[in-house]
Parts: C-alpha cells; structure tokens; sequence
C-alpha cells in the first residue's frame, strides 16, 4: 500500500503547485492514497469550501488539519457531511466534525487518525496520548493500517507520541511546523515516524510568509497581520509503502519537490 502524506499546504502557490502536479505523482508513484494537512490552504489561513473541493478534485483523498481549521466559518457545515476532512480528534466534543477517516482502495483499508498538541500551541484540547490510545483500540477492529496526522509544535511531545505508538500504528507524521525534518524512520515496532512533513508552500518565505513582515514584526515587536507569499512553491511530505496484512511500515521517504522538478 503506497501513501504520500503531505504537509501543510500554504496559500495559492501552494495549492497551484500541489493541483498542478498531483495527478503524475500518483501515477509516478503508484500511489493509492494521498493525504494532505490543509488548514492553510486559503491565503495561508484556514480552509474555504472551494478550496476544499480543488483538493479533492486533483486527487486527494483526505485533508486533515490542526489549529487553524477554525479561521473560515463557512467551512464548518462541510463537516456534517460524509466527506474525508479532519479535525483534531481530541477537541473538545461539542466540536463539529470527526477526527478520524477509513478510506478504502484495493489493497485494503487504511485509516487516518488526526491529532492536536498541547505543547506551545495556546489551545486547552484534551490529552492526545489518551485519546490517541482510545482511538486507536477501536480503529483496529477495522484495519490494522493506520496513520497519525499529529499537528503539533514541540518536538519532544511530537517524539513522546512515537513512543507510545510505536507497533500500533503503521505511522505518526508530525505537521504544523511548516519545516520539514529528515528524521523519517521505521522504529523497532514498525511505525514509521517523521517529526514534521514540512509543507507545500512558498520556498522564498518565512514558513509561508512574506519575509519582510515578518522580520518587520520580530524588530519592531508590533502585532502585524501576517500575509502569505505568493512565491513559487514547493511541495514537501513522506512518502510511505506499509504492509496491508500487517499493517507495518516497510519504508518511510522523504518527498521534497522543487519548483520546476515536476517537469523532470
Ligand atoms: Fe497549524
């Protein structure tokens, strides 16, 4: 079973570069599923309906998100329908939508659990181990392949979760950060780790930003609106094979996509 996760998609350059190329890469790489955070996608903010749909229509197949899911209102009635987007699973629970998706292909069912840290995140969610741990009991009875979107900030709770985890889950990619790590590996139980995918955004930015604000705001201290950069983009994630039997990972790469390398 060949995944690609990718992380947070940024603004227009960031959704034109991932629309663009999408469709070879599945071909490319024989993939049946491509996952994508995409609480950013709209103008670097949240996610509107229509983006939402661009997504979906160049062929992924499940967005999942983390703390900016929130930003655009309008998103919030798409939840009530049976579509693959994802909220943290451990808000709170008069929050809308699910936390967690069980896609099917002809090699099997693969399952997406998506979590929130706590760490430097600003956000009282409730415990990721524990719901993680609850979740993923009941997921289990269904299939044994399962992914963990966990958007989070700290590395050190990012790698508390790859303890836990670890021979439970076919893997645990970190998101959020928007700076990809090139930590991916297999652990001993046979989850696949990375600590953050990075993301499919500007390159010439400041994870995603026009650099001269946000340097503007580090000098000056003022709390200045930041704005996305509308620089070409990159397109950055892990991409996966994991044993549909057993739902172990058999490999873990790291997908970092240039512009201009999707003509190559
Ligand atoms: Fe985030």
């Amino acid at each position: 079973m060949n995944v690609l996760y990718l992380g947070d998609v940024v603004g227009p350059s960031g959704m034109r570069a991932l629309t663009t190329s999408l469709p070879s890469l599945r071909q490319q790489y024989s993939l049946d599923f491509v996952a994508v955070n995409g609480e950013n996608a709209t103008r670097g903010f949240g996610l509107r309906p229509d983006d939402m749909h661009r997504l979906f229509h160049c062929g992924v197949d499940l967005i999942s998100s983390g703390n900016h899911i929130w930003q655009r209102e309008e998103l919030r009635s798409s939840f009530s329908e049976n579509i693959p987007l994802l909220r943290p699973a451990n808000y709170p629970s008069g929050a809308p939508g699910r936390g967690h998706y069980l896609l099917s292909s002809a090699k099997g069912m693969l399952a997406i659990v998506n979590l929130q840290g706590r760490e430097r995140m600003g956000m009282a969610v409730d415990c990721p181990f524990q719901t993680a741990e609850e979740l993923i009991r009941q997921i289990r009875h269904q299939t044994q392949c399962i992914l963990v979107d966990f958007h989070a900030e700290d590395v050190r709770e990012k790698e508390a979760l790859f303890a836990l985890l670890d021979g439970q889950v076919s893997g645990v990619l970190g998101t959020h950060t928007h700076v990809q790590t090139v930590d991916a590996r297999v652990l001993s139980g046979g989850t696949a780790v990375m600590t953050d995918l990075g993301m499919c955004g500007p390159i010439k930015s400041v994870i995603g930003t026009k650099p001269e604000l946000s340097l503007r705001r580090s000098l000056t201290q003022l709390p200045l609106q930041m704005e996305v950069s509308e620089n070409p983009a990159m397109l950055c994630g892990a991409l996966l094979e994991i044993d549909p039997d057993t739902g172990h990972a058999l490999s873990i790469t790291r997908f970092c996509q240039m512009p201009g390398e999707e003509n190559l």
